[in-house]
């Protein structure tokens, strides 16, 4: 059955304040989720004052500053900062989207820092994505083709086949659309959820791969593609500009195509 409020041992309480340093002009909150799953504690919201005269423009850059200067054991993902990992993705101001890209200016008021949602936690920022990614895996994403190569190079592609993968060979697997989806919140378990579909698709549309009807069977299943309702979320709230929605719905048109 489905239950519409937080366990006991799951309700968010307030956390400490970390105050700025007294004269600081140009202050702002970062109200930070904190849970550690060692100490026993419920979750909580922590407060840290930043000096924004003395921080980098974005959200990633007050959260490495938290790090080194404020609070060591504050726990996040990161690796590029520069929009191409996927790492730092989590909920900024009530959007799924990469903390590396987003503006702190672009947050009016307080920053409030989440991970993503509807995701087991393994500490304060950092969602456990073992399940995203053994979905991930089931699609076998990678080119599968029993033809061999040509003896001299590589299997080409014409630049018609090739921009067939544009809005698609971009997605950096961060699941900041998964998490944003209903569907996945309520069916995860089954449902692939839009990331997943849409490198589905990235590998049925490539003109090198010819696994396609295998590929297409093996996503025609109530759950691990019809959860899809068109609600999208992962559309607007992809940070790469991407389009899961439209990707999810071309896999359907294929597979009803092929019923005709
Ligand atoms: S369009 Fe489909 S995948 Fe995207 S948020 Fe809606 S239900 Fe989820
Ligand atoms: S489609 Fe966009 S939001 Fe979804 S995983 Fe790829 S890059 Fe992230
Ligand atoms: S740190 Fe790599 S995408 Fe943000």
């Amino acid at each position: 059955m489905v239950e519409f409020t937080l366990p006991a041992n799951s309700r968010v309480r307030p956390g400490k304040t970390f105050a700025a340093p007294a004269g600081t002009k140009r202050v702002r909150d970062f109200k930070i989720y904190r849970w550690d799953p060692d100490d026993g504690q419920n979750p909580r919201t922590d407060t840290f004052q930043i000096d924004l005269d003395a921080c980098g423009p974005m959200v990633l850059d007050a959260l490495i500053k938290i790090k080194n200067e404020v609070d060591p054991t504050l726990t996040f993902r990161r690796s590029c900062r520069e929009g191409i990992c996927g790492s730092c993705a989590m909920n900024i101001d009530g959007i799924n989207t990469l903390a590396c890209l987003h503006p702190i200016e672009d947050v009016k008021g307080a920053v409030k820092i989440n991970p993503l949602p509807h995701m087991a936690v393994v500490k304060d920022l950092i969602p456990d994505l073992t399940l995203a990614y053994a979905q991930y895996r089931s699609i076998e994403p990678w080119l599968k083709a029993d033809t061999a190569p040509p003896p001299d190079g590589e299997r080409v592609q014409s630049r018609e086949e090739r921009a067939q993968l544009d809005g698609l060979w971009e997605c950096i697997l961060c699941f900041c659309c998964t998490t944003s989806c209903p569907s996945y919140w309520w069916n995860g378990d089954r449902y692939l959820g839009p990331a997943v579909l849409l490198q589905a698709y990235r590998w049925i549309a490539d003109s090198r791969d010819e696994a396609t009807g295998e590929r297409l069977d093996a996503l025609e299943d109530p759950f691990k593609l019809y959860r899809c309702h068109t609600i999208m979320n992962c559309t607007q709230t992809c940070p790469k500009g991407l389009n899961p929605a439209k990707a999810i719905g071309a896999i359907k048109q294929l597979i009803m195509e092929r019923q005709m």
